[in-house]
């Protein structure tokens, strides 16, 4: 891994690690190796080891994501799109190049998901949930999440998401972000358009049944999205 990355911003980055004192301390006095593993102590100090969640899920799942996907967020962070003070402040000075390069190397790990809780819904909530994802509703022009994210919902290559292994208060808080604006990705901006298509009894009903599906040892992103996508989105590279 060549190292383009002055030292005075890995100082800064542990810094981070130490200030927010969600890293693991150290007790040597002795700096540590300036490698990009040891400058990203500050994301997994919070994001956990590897970037594989915390158990709670408040500090979700970053690692294994496409690169593509992860570097938009960083973006989105540091220019304001998505407001989260915490990200804002990590990435608010690093440069679109080192972003890239954070965010492929957290796409390269690939730590096991822990199993899915038992959902906390009634069956009747969790069929809906499976029908909207599975088929949408074309009665109200909502696409189903299979459509973009892939059929396995695992999302594809380079920057769709998937949809799995997150938990579902955090997949609520996102269709929060997206409906109050705290959340916004590069326009058009098809997910805002879609958690508009979506009541919120529909949004709890998805998210109950996407956080209680398990995921597969070795599950990847597809190598590439569908084809034809139902709404036009930024920041595919298409
Ligand atoms: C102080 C804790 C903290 C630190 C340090 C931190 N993060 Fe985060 N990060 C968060 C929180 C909280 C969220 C969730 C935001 C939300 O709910 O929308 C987040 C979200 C993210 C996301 C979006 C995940 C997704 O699926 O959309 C990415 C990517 C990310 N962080 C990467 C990083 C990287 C890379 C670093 C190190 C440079 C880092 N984070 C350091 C707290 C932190
Ligand atoms: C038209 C294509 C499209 C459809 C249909 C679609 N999505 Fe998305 N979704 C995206 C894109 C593109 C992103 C990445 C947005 C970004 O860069 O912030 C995304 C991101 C997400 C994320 C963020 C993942 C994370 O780790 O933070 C969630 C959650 C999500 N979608 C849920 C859904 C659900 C649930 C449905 C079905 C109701 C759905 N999406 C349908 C394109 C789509």
């Amino acid at each position: 891994m060549p190292l383009r990355i002055p030292a005075a911003r890995s100082a800064a980055m542990t810094a981070v690690a130490f200030a927010l004192s969600c890293a693991p301390a150290t007790a040597a006095a002795a700096p540590p190796p300036d490698t990009l593993e040891a400058r990203l102590l500050a994301c997994t100090g919070c994001h956990g080891d590897q970037g594989r969640a915390t158990a709670d899920g408040y500090y979700p799942r970053i690692a294994g994501k496409p690169a593509g996907y992860l570097a938009n967020q960083l973006l989105n962070f540091r220019d304001g799109r998505r407001s989260v003070p915490s990200m804002t402040w990590v990435v608010g000075h690093l440069s679109d190049d080192y972003l890239r390069e954070i965010a492929a190397h957290f796409s390269e790990r690939h730590p096991p998901y822990p199993a899915p809780p038992p959902p906390a819904v009634a069956p009747e909530v969790l069929e809906r949930g499976r029908r909207l994802v599975l088929e949408g509703d074309p009665s109200r022009d909502l696409p189903a999440c299979t459509a973009c994210h892939g059929d396995a919902l695992l999302g594809a290559q380079p920057a769709l998401p998937g949809l799995l292994g997150l938990p579902r208060d955090y997949l609520n808080a996102q269709f929060g972000a997206w409906l109050n604006g705290t959340r916004r990705a590069m326009a058009p901006d098809c997910m805002a358009t879609i958690a508009r298509r979506l009541p919120p009894n529909d949004i709890a009903a998805v998210t109950a049944w996407l956080a209680a599906q398990p995921v597969a040892p070795g599950a990847r992103p597809a190598a590439r999205a569908p084809a034809t996508l139902p709404l036009d989105c930024g920041g595919l590279g298409r």
